[in-house]
């Protein structure tokens, strides 16, 4: 299977480079796609930068240049549910922005207006199970991987009141920037996606320490989850 996957940051995306054989870079535009084999697929990884509009496309790019045939994200991001530490895990079961909002209009807060069809993405059952087993085999006992939902938008939230008011509008488990534009690019283009993230903050007036102090970390935990995906899928 030839698959895409996508990092915001560098930090998302050089342990699993290191780790990829064959590889050759291609340069697109502003994105460096490394491609390569790792576990018998093909890969092509890239790092979106930061943001929807960046994912949403490096996501279409790896679609249009690539021929991917399912798409991953890795990388970080801040806990939504109380029971989340940092260094946990989460795997997508869908995705949606929490920032969009023409409520003003009479759509509900996040839902894409005039679109048809539902503007919670939902993730590949099939690669949600992989990557939850992956992580579940890749994480110590006392780490907890949760699947669920998450929700992104162009903010990166650092405030207690603001990630509860999100926890319990959007019933999302952790929050990041990128996974919903993906996620709205893997379903227009009807290609598999999930998204693994691990948690680098609690979304709180701590998390920008917290997120400097985790990332690399974090990011790195993920990159191995995909690598362990990739070896049983
Ligand atoms: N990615 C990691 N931590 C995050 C946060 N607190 N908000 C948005 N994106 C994040």
């Amino acid at each position: 299977m030839k698959v895409g996957i996508i990092g915001a940051m560098n930090e998302e995306i050089a342990f699993f480079k290191k780790a990829m054989a064959d590889l050759e870079v291609v340069q697109k535009g502003l994105l460096t796609f490394y491609s390569g084999t790792s576990y018998g697929h093909d890969v092509v990884i890239t790092k979106s930068g930061v943001g929807k509009v960046n994912g949403a496309i490096a996501a279409q790019m790896l679609i249009d240049l690539f021929d991917i045939e399912a798409l991953i994200f890795t990388g970080v991001a801040g806990g939504v549910k109380e029971e989340l530490d940092v260094e946990d895990i989460v795997i997508s079961t869908s995705c949606q922005q929490h920032d969009i909002d023409a409520s003003p209009l009479g759509f509900e807060r996040g839902t894409i207006p005039m679109f048809e069809g539902t503007s919670d993405f939902p993730a590949d059952e099939h690669l949600v199970n992989i990557a939850y087993q992956a992580a579940i085999h890749t994480m110590n006992k006392e780490s907890k991987v949760l699947k669920g939902k998450i929700i992104s938008g162009d903010q990166f939230i650092a405030d207690k009141n603001v990630v509860k008011e999100l926890g319990d509008t959007f019933g999302g488990i952790c929050v990041e920037m990128e996974g919903a534009a993906v996620a709205q690019v893997a379903h227009f283009n009807a290609i598999p996606y999930v998204i693994i993230r691990s948690i680098s903050d609690k979304a709180n007036g701590e998390a920008p320490v917290s997120f400097e102090t985790f990332v690399e970390r974090a990011a790195q935990t993920s990159s191995k989850i995909v690598e362990r995906l990739l070896n049983e899928l």
